[in-house]
């Protein structure tokens, strides 16, 4: 059988990140695309040279030409610019929309059959875009979110209560970004609700409430620290577990940028929410019980998904 391929848009840090991690795994045959001359070749070669010391059996080339992305089976898709200090996702908009109308149309006439992972920010909204450029169907185009979410809120999680990362289970939903929706009744360590939890541990619900704004800010606090760009390593592992859960039709439940309609009272957004994911791209939404005041969160991050498509759509005319 021959290998699956791998396309991805932007080889920047996300993006050389990725190729490593692909590569390692012998996902595939990889090609990194990136509108920088020689950037994507020159980390194609770097990378190729790691195959000997590492082992791994994958073909990486670089390319500036979308012919070169043919036949995909998976692109992920993080072209765009970074959010430097200071800068919110929502800033980046017109930037990155621009930039998601030719990775859309790139995709559309090479490989209209893939499963596209879009990275992209401000996620919920470029995800939205990429989709409706490239034409691909709903259940083919996600948005990589709320795994990089969770992990982070399990991260914060897990040094509280200085147990395994392994063990904690966290929930976020909602759009990627301040208003994200971390849901503390999901989310367990090990099976104990992270409350109940909370209270055998002696830790206070005020912190658990400073561990959830830690959470929904994980992304800028990086950003402070990092001076010149974004996270990156997180960011990519994430994107990695979804194409995995595509490629091996592992019918994983994550939490991801999908197309919602129908469920929790939407009419058709990409927003975070947990979805089934395996051979059939994201095959099933999970609508799940919340609280009401978990639906007013919910909310608040819908609305504000829902404002950054009224803003594309004033900016492209292509968009309705
Ligand atoms: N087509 C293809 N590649 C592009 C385009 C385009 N139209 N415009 C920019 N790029 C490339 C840049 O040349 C750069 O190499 O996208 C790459 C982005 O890489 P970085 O700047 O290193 O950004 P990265 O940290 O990888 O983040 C990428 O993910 O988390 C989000 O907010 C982040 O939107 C950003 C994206």
């Amino acid at each position: 059988m021959a290998r699956k391929k791998i396309a991805l848009i932007g080889s920047g840090m996300i993006g050389g990140t990725l190729a490593h991690l692909a590569a390692k795994k012998e996902m595939g045959d990889i090609v990194l695309f990136d509108i920088a001359e020689g950037m994507p070749q020159g980390k194609a070669l770097d990378l190729s040279q790691c195959g000997p010391i590492e082992g791994f059996d994958a073909k990486i080339t670089g390319s500036n030409d979308y012919a070169d992305i043919a036949g995909a089976d998976v692109v992920i898709v993080t072209a765009g610019v970074p959010r430097k200090p200071g800068m919110s996702r929502d800033d980046l908009l017109g930037i990155n929309l621009k930039v998601m109308k030719s990775v859309g149309e790139g995709i559309k006439n090479n490989c209209p059959d893939a499963f596209v992972i879009c990275i992209t920010n401000p996620l919920d909204a470029m995800v939205w875009a990429l989709r409706e450029f490239s034409g691909l169907p709903h259940n083919k185009v996600v948005g990589m979110a709320g795994v990089l979410d969770s992990a982070r809120f399990a991260t914060f999680l897990a040094w509280e209560f200085d147990c395994s990362v392994k063990d904690v289970n966290a929930f976020v939903l909602g759009g990627h970004g301040d208003t994200m929706v971390p849901v503390t009744s999901y989310t367990t360590i090990n099976g104990i609700p992270v409350n109940d939890y909370a209270k055998i541990k002696g830790v206070s619900e005020s912190r658990i409430d400073e561990i959830v704004d830690r959470t929904r800010k994980g992304g800028g606090e990086i950003v402070g620290l990092l001076g010149n760009g974004s996270a990156y390593y997180a960011p990519a592992t994430s994107a990695i577990a979804m194409a995995e859960a595509y490629l091996g039709d592992q019918k994983r439940i994550l939490p991801c940028a999908s197309y919602v309609e129908g469920k929790y009272g939407l009419d058709g957004l990409y927003v975070g929410v947990p979805t089934v994911i395996g051979a059939g791209g994201t095959e099933e939404v999970i609508e799940i019980e919340l609280s009401d005041e978990e639906k007013s969160n919910l909310k608040v991050s819908t609305d504000a998904v829902e404002e950054l498509l009224e803003a594309c759509k004033g900016l492209d005319e292509g968009l309705k």
